[in-house]
């Protein structure tokens, strides 16, 4: 491999399906104010911050809440948030994710786990695959939120691959926009109508090889 070095992987959605998990407790919360939100609104929360889905729904709902008590609402959350990802076992790791990141790292690639979320640590454990990634940048080294580069730069440098040499795996819009902003190719991982930016669209990372990756785009 020569042009591809790297490959820094999103968490939620490319590795593991914690959607659902986010969607039942931010819908507890939403319930316990009063109102309710659709699936589809919940796609809008993909690859965005703890703080902003808070905001998003509060906007859904026609509430407004002070800062202090937004804090607290987002903590409420996180508690019914990790109690479900606690209890979730390595059956969970999405179809052909684990063998992906392996073959990458057999083919002499480094890689990196590139998420937003705070809970990246407690995921990657319970999935039993920390030990896949050379770097690990989550939401909680990071300071500027998706479509922003940062989370994919530091990973790079972490890794101390140039941005050019590294692939980013996404299923968020904003995720792949971060990535094209580094500098870096991306894979999108979903609908290729939405992920249009992305050098190339798969279903998951069972439909995906280390040699298409040197071909991209
Ligand atoms: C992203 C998810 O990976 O992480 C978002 O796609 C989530 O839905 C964000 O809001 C932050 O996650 P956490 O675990 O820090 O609340
Ligand atoms: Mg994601």
């Amino acid at each position: 491999m020569n042009n591809i070095k790297a490959c820094i992987f999103d968490l939620d959605g490319v590795i593991v399906d914690t959607a659902v998990y986010h969607y039942k407790a931010w819908r507890r919360l939403a319930n316990t104010m009063g109102f309710d939100f659709t699936e589809q609104q919940n796609e809008q929360l993909k690859g965005v911050s703890r703080v902003r889905s808070l905001q998003l729904i509060l906007g859904w709902g026609g509430v407004t809440k002070t800062e202090a008590e937004q804090e607290q609402l987002a903590t409420q959350k996180n508690i019914w948030y990790t109690e479900m990802i606690n209890q979730m076992t390595p059956a969970e790791i999405l179809p052909g994710a684990r063998e992906f990141v392996e073959s990458c790292r057999q083919a002499g690639l480094k890689t990196a786990l590139g998420s937003a979320s705070k809970n990246s640590m407690t995921i990657l454990d319970k999935l039993d695959i920390t030990h896949l990634f050379d770097a690990i940048i989550d939401g909680n080294k990071v300071s500027k939120a998706k479509p922003d580069p940062e989370v994919f730069l530091k990973g790079a440098q972490e890794l101390g691959i140039e941005p050019q040499y590294c692939v980013v795996f996404e299923d968020a819009i904003a995720g792949v926009e971060a990535a094209k902003a580094g500098g870096m190719k991306a894979v999108g991982i979903g609908d290729p109508e939405l992920l249009h930016e992305a050098n190339l669209v798969v279903s998951g990372l069972n439909k995906v090889t280390v040699e298409q990756l040197e071909m991209l785009p």
